[in-house]
């Protein structure tokens, strides 16, 4: 391709003032492109039980570089066929979810054996995090804003139950490990869902249902947690036990064991939550209890309608919470974390962004990816 003087194109020479491009000539004939996409670490931002997820630089021609998140399989359970196909099988099934609402993937990589998803990197926290700050400091989230975070969920799951292969026929997506961990809240106010790890849906992932649970016990719906064949309606009732739990501070189903809690899921009577926190009106109550209704046919039945009322129920006054709102109450709920760093004295751009606390900040120089996950996944 010729470049111009400054450096562009020849071709974005000749737009024409109505900004219409003519393609004769020196236009390159493009049906495939080759490149060499390479990540270099910067920190670890989640190490957990089966994989590690890291803050990454992808780079690019001539000094391009964009921050994203990388995550890998630790090397035990790469071997494990099974693993490998439910991490592509997320991997793919989440390529075209494309929402506000849903952290997003790019790409799905393999270098020297080791898979890794690379995705969106959400300057922010977790919901669990979020959740331990908030006990740390003592402070109570506002019901309006507990009630617009489990808003923008129900937003990422209607978009995602919605989702229908690239051939028009319906996917038939089911999230199914809905819970504080999987929920990432950007410091900008962006209530994201992530971790599609177990989802399930027509054709793309091993599916076991039936056989085995899935999940997280206190947060599964009770057809979950009983080993039915779940629907959209499982996540409904998962996002319920997540409301309920920012606006009463507890999981009322989190028991002293996983099967504990699973049989507090599918057996315990669901409270009258205005009891255990007198801000919840009894038309929040209401939207708790059918969202928590263990009879599938008196629970939402679709996430729209959840969140409907959700939005109706924060909005129906006039102004009510935004990612604004959000963003400010995260903000000052996490300011070292959230606070980039004063630039050094004489120079003009500030630098990355700090992490402390509950978040894990290796020091380290960066080195290949490869090289630093070798090392890790041991
Ligand atoms: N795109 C991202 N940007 C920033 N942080 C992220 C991103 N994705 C995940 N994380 C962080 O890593 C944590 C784990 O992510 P994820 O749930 O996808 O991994 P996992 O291996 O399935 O973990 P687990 O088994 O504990 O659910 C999240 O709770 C969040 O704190
Ligand atoms: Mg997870």
């Amino acid at each position: 391709m010729r470049l111009c003087p400054g450096g562009f194109p020849a071709y974005a020479a000749r737009l024409d003032p109505t900004g219409h491009r003519s393609h004769s000539g020196d236009v390159p004939e493009l049906s495939t492109i080759l490149s060499d996409l390479r990540y270099e670490i910067v920190r670890e931002i989640y190490e957990g039980g089966m994989g590690v997820v890291y803050e990454a630089k992808q780079h690019g021609t001539r000094g391009f570089a964009k921050r994203v998140a990388i995550k890998v399989i630790r090397e035990r359970f790469a071997s494990n066929p099974e693993f490998i196909e439910n991490f592509v099988g997320e991997a793919k099934l989440v390529a075209d979810l494309i929402h506000t609402n849903i952290v997003q993937t790019y790409h799905l990589g393999e270098s020297r054996g080791v898979c890794f998803i690379c995705m969106e990197l959400i300057r922010g926290v977790n919901l669990e995090q979020f959740l331990q700050r908030l006990t740390l400091c003592g402070r109570k989230l506002p019901v309006e804003l507990a009630v617009f975070m489990v808003s923008r969920i129900a937003r990422g799951l209607a978009y995602a139950h919605a989702k229908n292969h690239p051939d028009g026929t319906p996917l038939f997506l089911v999230h199914r490990d809905i819970s504080p961990k999987n929920i990432m809240i950007a410091f900008e106010g962006d209530v994201k869902v992530t971790d599609f790890g177990i989802a399930k849906a027509k054709g793309l992932l091993k599916d076991k249902e039936g056989e085995e649970v899935a999940g997280k016990p206190e947060y599964m719906s009770p057809e979950q947690a009983d080993f039915m064949i779940t629907d959209k309606r499982s996540d409904i009732f998962s996002s319920g036990i997540v409301l309920a739990q920012l606006l009463t501070g507890q999981n009322i189903f989190k028991g002293a064991t996983a099967e504990d809690s699973r049989q507090r899921v599918m057996h315990t009577p669901i409270p009258d939550f205005s009891r255990l926190n007198p801000e919840i009106e009894p038309k929040l109550n209401q939207i708790l209890q059918r969202s928590l209704s263990r009879d599938l046919a008196l629970r939402y039945q679709t996430a729209d309608e959840f969140l409907y009322e959700l939005e109706y129920f924060i909005y129906h006054r006039g102004y009510g919470p935004t990612n604004e709102t959000m963003g400010k109450f995260i903000r000052d709920l996490f300011k070292e974390e959230s606070t980039p760093p004063a630039p050094p004295a004489g120079t003009a751009t500030g630098g990355t962004m700090r992490m402390s606390g509950t978040i894990k900040v290796p020091k380290r120089k960066s080195t290949s990816l490869f090289d630093r996950i070798k090392s890790k996944i041991k």
